[in-house]
């Protein structure tokens, strides 16, 4: 990655201005800072080449390396709400890892993205002005940084490309191929959703353990529902959750 990218990002993908960092804590805060005067020209892009304080979901930290890919997209104010708009980017990583690397890539409800069984990119989408202002989807995605060199409790649960068969990657081709395949889906919205996610359903058939709010849930995940709420068969009946934490899961 490189201050000269933005040129062929912007040449080759729907954004329209790259906001380049070196080194910057997070780039959701950047975006959020951006979106604020309310004048930015739209799809726009915070790319890091190092992030020192990536921010995950529920407030944890995201752990980020040299060599893996960290950025913000904001885009116009999307008529999708933000649980669709999760679920949409993780199809569309999931689409895009397909033509980057040779395994089959896995959406974790509701916005991780799974290779060989562990955690290989994570989203974090946010409307800091609600639904009228501009959407910000934040993706992380472990490409060049091999988990050997990451905290012991990230090496056994997340991935990253290079892990799978050695090979270093463009950053920027990662980029523009994950940027062009998050255009057509966010083009085509939420049409189809539920069978789209159902292939690449990584919980469906397994046994989750979930928290929504203050309320302990568990039970046999079968995908989602049209509005991309997670579907889980407990003892006490069906239960449908539109946001909740997945705290465990497991096959039998
Ligand atoms: C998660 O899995 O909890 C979501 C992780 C999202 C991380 C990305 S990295 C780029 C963007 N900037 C941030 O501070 N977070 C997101």
């Amino acid at each position: 990655m490189n201050a000269g990218d933005p040129e062929r990002i912007v040449a080759d993908t729907f954004v329209r201005r790259v906001d380049f960092h070196e080194a910057i804590g997070s780039t959701n805060d950047r975006a959020i800072e951006l979106a604020a005067p309310g004048d930015l020209e739209l799809p726009a892009l915070v790319l890091a080449q190092r992030q020192t304080a990536g921010r995950g979901r529920g407030g944890n930290p995201w752990w980020t390396a040299d060599g893996a890919l960290t950025f913000s997209l904001l885009i116009d104010d999307c008529t999708l709400p933000p649980a669709l708009v999760s679920l949409i980017t993780g199809l569309a990583v999931a689409d895009a890892l397909d033509g980057i690397v040779d395994v089959t890539s896995r959406v974790k409800w509701p916005n991780d993205v799974y290779i060989a069984g562990r955690k290989v990119c994570g989203i974090l989408p946010e409307q800091p002005q609600g639904a009228a202002g501009p959407t910000i989807i934040g993706i992380g995605v472990n490409v060049n940084n091999a988990m050997t060199a990451a905290p012991r409790d990230i090496r056994d649960t997340a991935v990253a490309l290079i892990d799978v068969d050695g090979r270093t990657r463009s950053l920027t081709d990662v980029l523009i191929a994950l940027l062009q395949s998050l255009e057509r889906a966010i083009a085509s919205g939420s049409g189809d959703l539920q069978s789209r996610w159902q292939t690449r359903c990584l919980l469906t058939g397994a046994h989750v353990h979930a928290t929504a709010g203050n309320r302990k849930i568990e039970g046999y995940c079968r995908g989602i529902t049209d509005d991309g709420a997670i579907i889980l068969d407990t003892p006490a009946g069906r239960e449908t959750l539109i946001s909740a934490t997945i705290d465990a899961f497991a096959r039998s």
